[in-house]
């Protein structure tokens, strides 16, 4: 069952967001000596990296005991504004002292194909052969159901074997995007999912995917159910649907 949290506006949304992340943080360095935590990248968690790097949470957070990863990146240099590894770090890793060697960042600037694998190495080196079983996964919503660089009719969708794939993706007239990826095995193996979708332009979406219209054709956001961990939805009232 998916856990549903709705807030007044992507500010409280954000400041909630953080105060629950701190928690998380707390109980998975109280019990595993380390919190995992995969970023999601486009813009709506700007607001709660933004947060998490102000002071407060300098001292509530063991920053020194948290290890980042990507949920996806854009195949740009990590100084390209399309960057989600620059987002992240101008909004939050930049401003909190994490050690480098735990943070995990995706090189979007070399062949696709070639980081995809390298980064499978990263994480088989993490988390051994297990699952990468991310404390935390922040995901994001896009308006056709994609989720990381996974979208609709992708055969990434139907990859098992492999937790980090380069995918290509053209909906003309946008030009084509080249992307390195989670998979879903990857994500699902997370012990908590949070969807941050914020903004009335999620809406639809976000009714499509809370209602599905068939048990086969899921979308990509859809198809993400942790094998055993939460899933939750941290949504503003913009980005709630109308008499849900
Ligand atoms: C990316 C993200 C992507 C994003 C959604 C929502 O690299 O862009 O991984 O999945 O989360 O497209 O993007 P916004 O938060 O910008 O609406």
């Amino acid at each position: 069952m998916n856990k549903i949290q709705v807030y007044p506006t992507p500010q409280t949304l954000a400041e909630e967001a953080a105060e629950e992340l701190a928690g998380l943080a707390a109980k998975a360095i109280a019990q595993r000596g380390k919190f995992r935590l995969a970023l999601a990248g486009g813009s709506t968690p700007r607001l709660l990296y933004e947060r998490l790097a102000q002071a407060s949470y300098l001292e509530q957070i063991d920053w020194a005991k948290v290890e980042i990863f990507f949920g996806d990146e854009r195949c740009v240099p990590p100084d390209h504004p399309d960057s989600n590894f620059r987002m992240a770090n101008e909004s939050l890793l930049g401003r909190v002292s994490i050690p480098p060697e735990q943070i995990h960042r995706m090189r979007g600037e070399i062949d696709p194909a070639l980081a995809a694998r390298a980064y499978e190495a990263v994480l088989k080196a993490a988390f051994g052969s297990a699952q990468p079983a991310f404390d935390l996964l922040l995901l994001g919503l896009g308006e056709d159901g994609h989720t990381a660089s996974l979208f609709p009719g992708s055969t990434a969708l139907s990859h098992q074997k492999h937790w980090v794939t380069a995918v290509e993706h053209h909906r003309p007239p946008s030009p084509l995007v080249t992307r390195i990826s989670l998979t879903l095995p990857a994500l699902n193996a997370a012990r908590e999912v949070w969807f941050l979708v914020s903004g009335a332009g999620k809406a639809n979406i976000l009714r499509r995917v809370l209602e599905p219209e068939s048990e086969t054709d899921l979308l990509p956001a859809q198809q993400v159910q942790p094998a055993s961990g939460e899933l939750v939805f941290l949504v503003d009232q913009a980005a709630w649907p109308e008499g849900r």
